[in-house]
């Protein structure tokens, strides 16, 4: 082989040519498709964010009703994946349920791995869209020990989604449009970002020609580390901490800023941002809105306001070019939602799903060749070996 370059955490390397998604660190910029993420989060629905992540084009009333309707044609999953469900302890955290549930998914739909045809792969794309939503509803109810409910398909897409969580088990279920449009904007704002550590690793799983839901799988589990999507976990937990704590985020701030301490402040910091983050621009925004709009005053969000500020202002932070992320806000959201801090990274995972798909999907159709790095080997050379009663 050539010269090896080395490039610890990809920070400077290409893995593939995209046209899924433009984002320029230095600008905040953040674009599926050449659409603007603000006009995106703004205007579109989530379904039709889906689409043109995974297709290209935003599609017209009639092509996205028919894609509803395929999807909804797959929104049943088999029985006994709830056996599977039941078999996890109700303590087992979501998102180790959520990777195992997609990658069993492969065990009952088989053909889903067929990838021979555009039809096969249309096919696979709107099975996983289908039955996803009902495992991600499912992973909750499970944790909060409620029986396991379909929706109902002449909702929209994430209306759906909400009453499959939300159901209470005599069935009834009153919708609030201010949590659609909230979630709506959540999983656009989260639907793709490039070339990421979750969505590197869906493409590599893929580059081996292993199926998609499996490719799916091995992004969810990237997905959970609190480097990651677990960050909005983690981000909910540390402010809890702070509030337990007296308010005290000067504490925090100094713990975050010791070199001694592996703390880091959760939801701060990007790889590639190093201006602001336009997603947390976004989610803060809603955020605020989201809690006027239901009435509750969450003291979570002062501290999260106050910790922002202050890190603003500080240079080890504005040194760094340390940010607000997506994450920093979110779980505000959520929370106020109803959704269990443990869920919360299962719901950037549903919102993600079409940036895996589109970009898998860009893999294989490429036909790009296995994902497989290099390395340079700094370790023994050649060692005579001893027996194990001379060592
Ligand atoms: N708190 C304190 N210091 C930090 C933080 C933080 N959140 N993030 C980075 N730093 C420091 C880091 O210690 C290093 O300092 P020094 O140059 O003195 O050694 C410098 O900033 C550069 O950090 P890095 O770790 O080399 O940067 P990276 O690009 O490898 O890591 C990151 C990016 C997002 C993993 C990191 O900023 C981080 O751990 N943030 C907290 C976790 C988080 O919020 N993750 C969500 C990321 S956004 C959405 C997503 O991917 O899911």
């Amino acid at each position: 082989g050539g010269v090896i370059t080395l490039d610890p955490g990809y920070k400077n390397t290409g893995s593939c040519e995209s046209s899924i998604t433009f984002l320029d660190g230095e600008k905040g910029i953040l674009r599926y498709r050449g659409y603007s993420i603000e006009e995106l989060a703004e205007k579109a629905s989530f379904l039709e964010v889906v689409y043109l992540l995974i297709f290209g084009e935003l599609p017209n009333k009639e092509t996205l009703d028919k894609f509803h309707e395929d999807i909804k044609s797959h929104s049943v999953v088999d029985d006994d994946l709830k056996k599977i469900l039941d078999a996890f302890p109700k303590s087992a955290h979501p998102m180790g349920v959520l990777s195992s549930l997609t990658s069993a998914l492969t065990a009952f739909y088989p053909s889903s791995v067929d990838v021979a045809s555009e039809e096969a792969m249309y096919n696979s794309i709107v099975t996983i869209l289908g039955k996803f939503p009902v495992i991600v509803a499912w992973t909750m109810r499970k944790k909060q020990g409620l029986p396991l409910e379909y929706g109902d398909d002449k909702l929209g897409y994430v209306e759906n989604i909400l009453k499959m969580m939300f159901k209470s088990p005599n069935g009834d279920y009153i919708q609030n449009p201010i949590l659609v449009n909230a979630l709506d904007k959540l999983l656009i704002l989260h639907a793709d970002h490039e070339q990421n550590c979750s969505t590197s690793t869906v493409r590599i799983t893929g580059s081996s020609h292993a199926g998609l839901f499996v490719s799916l799988a091995s992004g969810i589990s990237a997905l959970w580390g609190p480097l990651h999507g677990g960050a909005n976990q983690a981000v909910l937990e540390m402010l809890e901490a702070i509030k337990a704590d007296g308010g005290d985020t000067k504490k925090y701030m100094a713990k975050a800023k010791d070199k001694n301490d592996p703390f880091r402040l959760m939801g701060f910091g990007h790889r590639v941002y190093k201006n602001f983050d336009p997603r947390a621009l976004i989610i803060k925004q809603a955020a605020e809105e989201v809690l006027a709009d239901l009435g509750i005053e969450d003291p979570i969000l002062d501290i999260a306001k106050g910790l922002a500020k202050e890190a603003l202002e500080d240079s080890y932070f504005v040194d760094r070019k340390l940010y607000p992320n997506v994450d920093f806000y979110s779980g505000i959201i959520y929370r106020a939602m109803g959704i269990p801090v443990e869920m919360f990274t299962v719901m950037f995972a549903l919102g993600r799903l079409p940036g895996w798909i589109a970009q898998w999907k860009e893999m294989r159709t490429r036909k790009e060749p296995i994902g497989r790095p290099r390395q340079l080997y700094i370790g023994e050379t050649y060692r005579p070996f001893t027996t194990i009663d001379k060592r």
